[in-house]
């Protein structure tokens, strides 16, 4: 059945490829996004790559009056909330934003969709609200605990969801944790991109691959890994967006409140992905090692069983798949969504 949903965030890199998954399933999306971290081009690019077009509205979420509006408009049978700042370095220098641009939109859009009826919601969560040296795989269950404001946004945000979720019965939200998304729609039209110098491994490859920057810098050759680099969970980004169609559908038979795992289940070191990026592609990776990065632990990977249990949802793509991807989209658009 073709839904009408309501995308938060949906100019971002991981809103803009469910935006494309859920045009190309024939459902309908509407999208509020202040392309703080954004390029409207984005949007343009998913229309053309789904060959439909679909409302656009460039404002804040945290705007009640706005955002009724919309409701007003539109009859949604769903959301799917990405919006939010996400960078955890800057999170720990100016906290006060992270915490009320992540906070506050999560509340008003709450309080917008609970005037108009509508109590069918997706949050990105992520796997940073796992409570660090949790024991891995990493299951739901696990002690939550952050250590940076941004993983305290998503803490919060969850617990505030799961009280509403508890105090109307006709509320129904996923909780989505994320683990490290990667990769790009296999068009090369959209993907990731970062403003300035990306802090995460991925793009920091992909503009090295490039030659925009020297040379990547290994974050520790130390750590108690098969290699001695930190392993992670890396996801496509195909991947997880088909997730948020699932959870929409496990959220139209359901009410409550869920936490579920979006990951893979299988880490892999820093030097696994340069090595598989750089035969995957064909291309040199120069890269040097250097310390540790502060507030990184060894190695975090996803226990997904709850995810294929309650949403017949498994990780399709490989490593190679996503780092063929990364660097298609990378290749075709050195300078991101910019005008050359
Ligand atoms: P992104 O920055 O590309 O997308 C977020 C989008 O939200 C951007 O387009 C930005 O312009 C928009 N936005 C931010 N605040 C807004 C506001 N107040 N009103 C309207 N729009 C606003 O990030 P992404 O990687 O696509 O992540 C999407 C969501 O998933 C975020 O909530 C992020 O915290 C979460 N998440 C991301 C990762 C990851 O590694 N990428 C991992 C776990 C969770
Ligand atoms: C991955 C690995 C680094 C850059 C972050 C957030 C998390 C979630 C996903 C939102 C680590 C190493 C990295 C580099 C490197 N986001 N690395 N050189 O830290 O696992 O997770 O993004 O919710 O909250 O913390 O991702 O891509 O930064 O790092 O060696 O230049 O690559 O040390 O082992 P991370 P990442």
């Amino acid at each position: 059945m073709s839904m009408k949903i309501l995308v938060t965030g949906g100019a971002g890199y991981i809103g803009s490829h469910t935006c494309l998954q859920l045009l190309r399933a024939g459902h309908d999306v509407v999208v509020v996004d202040n392309l703080v971290n954004a390029q409207e081009e984005a949007m343009r690019r998913v229309q053309t790559l789904a060959g439909r077009e679909f409302a656009f509205y460039p404002f804040d979420v945290c705007d009640d009056n706005m955002l009724d509006k919309v409701f007003s408009e539109h009859s949604f049978d769903g959301v799917i909330h990405f919006a939010g700042l996400k960078a955890v370095g800057e999170s720990v220098s100016i906290p006060l934003r992270y915490y009320s641009n992540n906070l506050v939109s999560t509340m008003t859009l709450c309080r917008v969709m609970d005037r108009h009826n509508v109590k069918r919601l997706i949050f990105s969560s992520s796997a940073t609200v796992y409570q660090p040296g949790s024991p891995m795989p990493v299951n739901e269950e696990a002690a939550l605990g952050c250590t940076n404001p941004y993983g305290w946004t998503k803490f919060m945000g969850e617990q505030i969801l799961r009280d509403i979720a508890a105090a109307d019965p006709e509320w129904s939200i996923v909780l989505l944790r994320y683990f490290n998304p990667i990769g790009a729609d296999a068009s090369g039209m959209i993907g990731e991109d970062p403003s300035g110098i990306p802090n995460n491994l991925m793009p920091y490859i992909t503009q090295t691959a490039l030659g925009r920057l020297a040379q990547l810098s290994v974050f520790g050759d130390d750590y108690d890994t098969p290699d001695g680099t930190g392993v992670r969970d890396y996801i496509h980004v195909v991947d997880l967006a088909q997730g948020h169609m699932d959870a929409l559908n496990y959220a139209a038979r359901n009410t409550g409140s869920v936490a579920i795992n979006l990951g893979t289940g299988v880490g892999y070191s820093v030097l696994d992905i340069v090595h598989a990026f750089e035969k995957v592609n064909g291309v040199k990776v120069p890269y040097q090692i250097a310390p540790r990065r502060p507030g990184d632990v060894a190695a975090v990977y996803a226990d997904p069983r709850r995810a294929k249990e309650l949403l017949g949802w498994q990780a399709e793509k490989g490593l190679e798949d996503m780092c063929r991807d990364s660097w298609r989209w990378q290749s075709m658009n050195p300078k991101g969504y910019a005008a050359e």
